[in-house]
């Protein structure tokens, strides 16, 4: 997964390295993607299609797949049918940071270098881009919630992803702490440009983050809205308003009065 800029097919009933090698295209292709569990198809026929710097997140009921969706494209998952090609170099991040409790900090950034005491250097780069460099030599077990999941940030963009993928990154963290990611998470992905997809219940930091918003419902992507609104996005702006009244709407959700921020909370 070091391969920076290649692009690899990871479950293709059809599809060629060469549809996505040439300059400016895609670097992400999802074309009828299908993944069956049981008799359920979890997910039936999704079309998606990213490119380098884009930003999307995802939004869905609990249980529509989106984890499922998440982890094919992280190739921990394969596909029944259709075609998914995605950048040699990924990253996943999880709601919980799973960091090696026997590892200090810094070496979990580096997890897995060939050369852990050359990257030191490197790791503490990383992580003073977090803001949480003289962290580097403590063990995980001494770091807050909210510092773990630096931690977890940094390893993940350690490898200059290509295709960052974000499973409810700030779902367990405290509402100042994630107010706080949110700008990190805004600042490193200008910086790295990596195509990221961050699967969110909260439909504020979708808006607040995301250039598109999807919301994946019954196997399918059934809506897929750009956010049109200049950054920083305000959440008293009309215009996130009204996008999250219609993304609530889809979530069978009525909007509540006022800007406040909502989050969705699983059906079951
Ligand atoms: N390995 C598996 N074997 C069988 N069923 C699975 C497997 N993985 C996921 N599922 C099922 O697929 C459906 C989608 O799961 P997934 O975790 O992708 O949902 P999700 O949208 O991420 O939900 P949540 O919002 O609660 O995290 C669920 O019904 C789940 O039970
Ligand atoms: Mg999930």
């Amino acid at each position: 997964m070091s391969v920076s800029g290649k692009k690899v097919t990871i479950a293709a009933a059809t599809a060629t390295e060469s549809d996505a090698a040439a300059e400016n295209s895609p670097s992400v292709i999802v074309r009828g993607l299908r993944r069956v569990f049981g008799d359920r198809a979890v997910l039936d026929g999704i079309d998606l299609t990213l490119y380098t710097g884009d930003f999307i997140a995802l939004l869905g009921p609990s249980g529509t797949g989106k984890t499922t969706l998440l982890r094919i494209l992280g190739g921990l998952d394969t596909a029944d049918e259709g075609k998914v090609v995605v950048p040699r170099a990924r990253s996943i991040v999880f709601q919980e940071p799973r960091l090696v409790p026997a590892m200090k900090v810094w070496r979990n950034v580096v997890l897995g270098a060939p050369n852990m005491r050359a990257v030191k250097a490197q790791a503490i780069a990383s992580l003073a881009e977090v803001g949480i460099e003289k962290h580097a030599n403590a063990w995980p077990r001494t770091l807050s919630g909210g510092e773990a999941q630096r931690v977890a940030l940094a390893r993940a963009l350690a490898t200059e992803p290509g295709l960052l993928l974000l499973d409810e990154p700030f779902a367990a963290l405290d509402a100042l702490t994630r107010i706080r990611m949110h700008d990190l998470l805004a600042a490193l992905c200008e910086r790295h440009r990596p195509a990221v997809v961050l699967v969110t219940h909260d439909v504020d930091e979708a808006i607040l983050l995301a250039d598109r918003v999807l919301v994946l419902a019954d196997g399918n992507i059934r809506l897929d809205l750009p956010v049109d609104i200049g950054k920083p996005r305000l959440q008293s702006d009309p215009r996130f308003l009204k996008l999250r009244e219609r993304l609530l709407e889809q979530l069978g959700v009525v909007a509540a009065a006022g800007a406040g921020p909502v989050e969705v909370q699983p059906a079951n």
